[in-house]
């Protein structure tokens, strides 16, 4: 079979034509890139994990009826998922005090806030992600009032969800990103959670010990970032095939 034509190169993923119109096969690697690329590294194995576990928390949320763009996974490093307009912002929302927050604010990391924050940086490589104030996003048309209101109430069901998920196995969701896209259905578009949601693109801490299960252990040199990641899959009892392999003999079905 011919490949398919890659239609996207990002610095983790790349994007490729789907099997039918309007459909996408997202793939990820096992690249990994911090500080807009200037720190880079190949990480085994990375790439099945964030597949895994992308799946896992966009079927979460399916369940409790917040739409993605999530339509299977193929394989251990591809999914299946609907092609949607991406809304040009990354919606990151904060528990706790961390990464530029921290910093612009002079909190200590896991500094608790006072209710959940909702921020949005522009996406553009070149600027660096700027953080952007909600009225940039109106003036320069990134998305409407309507839409950015939908956004924020997203946002938050989908850090309620994964708050939970994550604090059921002991871990606590300190902030994480997520892309919004735009799926067109007979000129009317609808939002939907885009992109991935895997330990990239979240800040994830043990409850106990506070040890970084996340992309930080990449970003500061903290350890084995695939031993970060399996462990966040084994609490969760998601694992690539490969991994969780344990043969067993075949039984007889009366
Ligand atoms: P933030 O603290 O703003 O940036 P940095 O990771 O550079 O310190 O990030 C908040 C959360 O959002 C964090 O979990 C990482 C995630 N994030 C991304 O995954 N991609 C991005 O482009 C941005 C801006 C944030």
């Amino acid at each position: 079979m011919a490949r398919r034509k890659k239609i996207y190169e990002g610095k983790a993923k790349d994007l490729f034509e789907g099997p039918e119109p309007g459909t996408l096969v997202q793939y990820f690697k096992d690249d990994a890139t911090a500080g807009n690329g200037e720190k880079k590294d190949v990480i085994e194995g990375k790439g099945a994990l964030n597949n895994r576990l992308s799946e896992f928390f966009m079927m979460g949320l399916m369940q409790i009826g917040i739409p993605t763009h999530f339509i299977k996974r193929l394989n251990m490093r591809e999914q299946l998922i609907r092609q949607v307009e991406i809304i040009p912002l990354e919606v990151i929302v904060r528990n706790f005090a961390a990464g530029t927050m921290a910093k612009r604010l002079g909190l200590e990391e896991g500094t608790a806030l006072p209710r959940p924050i909702v921020e949005f940086s522009y996406k553009d490589d070149s600027l660096n992600d700027p953080l952007v104030p909600e009225e940039y996003i109106i003036a320069f048309g990134w998305a409407g009032q309507q839409e950015l209101d939908d956004i924020i109430s997203v946002a938050l069901r989908v850090n309620d969800f994964l708050s939970g998920t994550l604090f059921g196995v002991g871990i606590k969701l300190i902030d994480f990103k997520i892309e919004i896209g735009r799926l067109w259905e007979n000129d009317y578009p609808r939002l939907v959670v885009a992109d991935e949601i895997s330990p990239d693109s979240c800040r994830l801490w043990d409850i106990e010990t506070g040890e970084k299960l996340d992309k930080d252990v990449f970003r500061r040199d903290l350890g084995n970032l695939t031993d970060a990641y399996t462990e966040v899959a084994r609490r969760l009892g998601v694992l690539p095939s490969n991994v969780t392999h344990t043969p067993t003999k075949p039984t007889l079905i009366n």
